[in-house]
C-alpha cells in the first residue's frame, strides 16, 4: 500500500482546466484499492494571496464540493482542510530553522510571485516550508503533482534529508515526486494556459444560460462559414478535444476542414457536449453547494481521522528535537 498525498489550493472556483488536470487524474489514483490518500484543501496557503475571510470560506466550499462531485470517496481516503490541523505550522516552524535562507530565496515560484505580486509577504517565501510540512507530517510517500511544484517537492526532500541527517535517524520519510507529464495544458478561450490568473477559464459548474455565454466568446480568427478551418490551430477545436470521444474529434476535425462549418457550429457543439458530459457532476456540485453541513460532515470526518497521524508524527519529531 502506498501513501499518496497531495493538495490543492482553494484560491477559487475550480475551472475545467482544474478538473481534466488534477481533479479527475486524482480521483482515478485513489479508486486503486492498494493506495491510500491524502487528498487536502490547502486553505492556509491561499492566505499568501486571498485576505477576504468570506471569499476564502466560499472557495473552500466550492473546491471541497468540486472533489465530491467528481466521485472522491472520503469513506476509504482522507479528505480535509489544512487549517484544520495546525500542527502543520509547528512542525513548519521546526523545518524552517533547518531551511537555508539562500534555498527559499531562488526558489522560482517566490521569484516569480515576488515580480508579481503587489504583496510580497512572508508567507509567500516560506510557501515551501508550509508545503514540505504538508507532506512531512502524514509520512506521505508519493505526492503527484503538476511540473510547476516539482521544485517545492525537491525542496522538501533536501529539508528532510538535512534533518534526517541531523539527527542521524529515519524521522521522516523522503517522497517520491510523481511528475504528471501525461497530463494535457487544457487551454482557456484565449489560448493560452486555462488559469484563474488570465481569467480565461470555463466554468462547467456554470448555469446554462451563462455556460453557453462563456463558450461563445471564446476566441477564434476570423474566417467565414464557408472556408475550410484548420481544427490544429483553433482554440474551440482544442477545447472540443479534451472532452470528446475520438469519433466525436474525427468528425468535428472532417467538418473544419471540410468548410461551410463555421466557428459558431463548433462553439455550439462544444457547448452541448460540456452541458451533457458533466450533467451529473454538476447536479452533484450543487447539491454539495445547498448542503454545506453535508460537506462540513465530511471533512471533519476526515480531518479527525487525519489528525490522528499528524499527532503521531509530529509527536516523533518533538521527541527527537527535544521539545518534549
Ligand atoms: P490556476 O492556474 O487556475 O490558478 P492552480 O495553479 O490553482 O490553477 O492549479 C490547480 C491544479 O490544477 C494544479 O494541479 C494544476 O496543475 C492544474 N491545472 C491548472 N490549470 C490547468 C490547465 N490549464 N491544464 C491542466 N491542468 C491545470
Ligand atoms: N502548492 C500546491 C499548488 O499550488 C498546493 C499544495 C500545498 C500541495 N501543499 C501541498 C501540493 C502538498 C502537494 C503537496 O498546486
Amino acid at each position: 500500500m502506498k501513501r499518496i498525498l497531495t493538495g490543492i489550493q482553494s484560491s477559487g472556483k475550480p475551472h475545467l482546466g482544474n478538473v481534466l488536470g488534477a481533479i479527475l487524474p486524482a480521483v482515478e489514483l485513489s479508486k486503486k484499492a492498494d493506495n491510500e490518500c491524502f487528498f487536502f484543501i490547502a486553505d492556509l496557503h491561499s492566505l499568501t494571496t486571498i485576505k477576504d475571510a468570506e471569499d476564502r470560506k466560499n472557495n473552500v466550499y466550492s473546491v471541497a464540493a468540486a472533489w465530491l462531485a467528481f466521485g472522491f470517496d472520503t469513506d476509504s481516503n482522507f479528505f480535509y482542510r489544512q487549517s484544520r490541523i495546525p500542527q502543520v505550522c509547528e512542525l513548519t516552524w521546526y523545518t524552517s530553522c533547518f531551511m537555508p535562507f539562500s534555498r527559499l530565496s531562488l526558489a522560482h515560484s517566490f521569484k516569480d510571485k515576488a515580480d508579481r505580486l503587489e504583496d510580497v509577504n512572508a508567507g509567500l517565501f516560506l510557501y515551501p516550508v508550509l508545503m514540505s510540512s504538508d507532506i512531512l507530517l502524514y509520512d506521505a510517500e508519493v505526492v503527484p503533482v503538476g511540473k510547476d511544484q516539482k521544485q517545492h517537492l525537491e525542496i522538501t526532500r533536501e529539508l528532510a534529508r538535512r534533518i534526517n541527517h541531523h539527527y542521524k535517524t529515519e524521522l521522516f520519510v523522503i517522497p517520491e515526486i510523481k511528475l504528471d507529464e501525461k497530463v494535457m495544458i487544457i487551454p482557456g478561450t484565449d489560448g493560452q494556459k486555462m488559469s484563474k490568473s488570465y481569467n480565461n477559464y470555463i466554468d462547467i459548474f456554470k448555469p446554462k444560460k451563462q455556460l453557453k455565454k462563456d463558450v461563445m466568446k471564446i476566441v477564434t480568427d476570423t474566417k467565414a462559414l464557408e472556408d475550410p478551418k484548420d481544427p490544429d490551430t483553433c482554440n474551440v477545436f482544442q477545447l472540443y478535444a479534451t472532452v470528446a470521444s475520438p469519433e466525436q474529434i474525427e468528425e468535428m476535425a472532417a467538418n473544419y476542414r471540410a468548410g461551410n462549418y463555421g466557428y459558431g457550429h463548433a462553439k455550439t457543439a462544444l457547448f452541448e457536449l460540456l452541458w451533457t458530459k458533466f450533467e451529473k457532476e454538476r447536479e452533484q456540485y450543487d447539491y454539495y453547494m445547498n448542503n454545506l453541513d453535508e460537506v462540513d460532515r465530511l471533512l471533519s470526518i476526515g480531518e479527525d481521522r487525519a489528525r490522528e497521524t499528524a499527532v503521531k508524527v509530529l509527536d516523533r519529531v518533538r521527541k527527537t528535537l527535544g521539545f518534549s
